[in-house]
């Protein structure tokens, strides 16, 4: 790992950097290549205009590890509101929530309990919960939080990190519940000792990990796959596995982030490939920030060059 993403993950969870760098205009400007805005308008309004190309979206509030009870009611009330919404719009857009926004740290019980609120919510009105994975602390209670939601649910999902060692037996575990399982690279800073420090192996994970899941006996328990990466290359394997092995386009979905690798975007929708694309807005946006930018340092570039902007 380069010197750069690490010291950009540790300024991630840096408090002071946080409360200081969010209020310099040039970081400011610089956030909205990746997010259309802090309110809910702004990104039912994006997700709107994705619409008209094509793509479907995925809608996120930013914010993690809240503290305290009355926090997590406000995010819960405020996913509920998003459902009503989304479905007033006649959007196709999910919502995909942190535990840790929902109660996690504090009080277990509670947490289901806000999951729960959501899933029916969803079900109610045909949307989709999906359940993002946090730091590696957190792998165990997520993945126990999403069991326990799939028996009563089908429109629920997880996320699940290729850069970590157990991932495989993770999805070993799940495939016989009919998962929908987004595999995302991993984002968070990890020991080498339980996640694969060197990006070609993350990579092969990730092409393993969504070769398994697109294989005819996970097919057959109504496995959903989202592949969540910008990495091209990556893609177009996964795009030839497909092709080979005609999978069917209900197994899976693209999914990507607002505002990275659009001409990517562009281009599987043109070809009628299933994208969604991952919208954040709120106000909380630093540590989710860090950690785009330490996906590609380069963009620190290009955060320096707004200054003059
Ligand atoms: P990689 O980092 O190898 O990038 C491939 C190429 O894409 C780069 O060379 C660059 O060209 C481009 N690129 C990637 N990131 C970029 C950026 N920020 N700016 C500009 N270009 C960029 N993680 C997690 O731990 N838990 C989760 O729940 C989720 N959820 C999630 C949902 C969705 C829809 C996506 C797309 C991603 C996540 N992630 C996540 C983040 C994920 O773990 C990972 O950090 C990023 O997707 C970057 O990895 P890539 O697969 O894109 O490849």
């Amino acid at each position: 790992m380069s010197l750069m993403r690490r010291a950009l993950l540790a300024a991630s969870t840096n408090a002071w950097l946080r409360d200081h760098v969010t209020k310099w205009g040039f970081v400011r400007r610089s956030v909205t290549r990746f997010m259309p805005g802090e309110r809910i308008e702004d990104a039912l309004a994006a997700a709107k205009e994705q619409q008209k190309l094509g793509i479907n979206t995925i809608l996120t509030r930013l914010g993690e590890n809240l503290t305290r009870g009355d926090e997590f009611e406000e995010v819960t009330q405020h996913y509920l509101e998003v459902i009503d919404r989304v479905a007033e719009a006649g959007l196709d857009a999910h919502i995909s929530i942190k535990p840790t926004q929902l109660g996690l740290d504090l009080d277990r019980a509670l947490c289901e309990r806000n999951i729960d609120r959501l899933v029916e919510r969803a079900e109610q009105k045909g949307n989709f919960v999906w359940i993002d994975m946090e730091g590696s602390p957190y792998v165990d209670p997520t993945l126990e939080l999403y069991k326990r939601s799939r028996a009563k649910s089908d429109r629920v999902g997880i996320a699940l990190q290729a850069y970590l060692y157990r991932t495989p037996q993770d999805v070993e575990s799940l495939i016989p519940l009919g998962p929908a399982i987004r595999v995302v690279k991993g984002a968070y800073l990890e020991a080498p000792n339980i996640a694969y420090p060197k990006k070609s192996d993350v990579d092969d994970a990730f092409y393993k990990l969504s070769t398994r899941l697109l294989s005819p006996d996970a097919q057959k328990t109504g496995t959903l796959l989202h592949i969540a990466t910008h990495d091209i290359p990556l893609a177009d394997r996964l795009l030839a596995y497909i092709k080979q092995n005609d999978v069917p386009n209900a197994a899976y979905e693209f999914a990507m982030l607002y505002g990275i690798q659009r001409n990517q975007q562009l281009r599987l929708a043109r070809e009628g490939i299933g994208l969604r694309v991952l919208i954040s807005y709120g106000e909380y946006w630093f540590p989710w920030y860090m950690r785009r930018l330490a996906e590609r340092p380069a963009n620190v570039w290009f955060v320096i060059r707004t200054l003059w902007s």
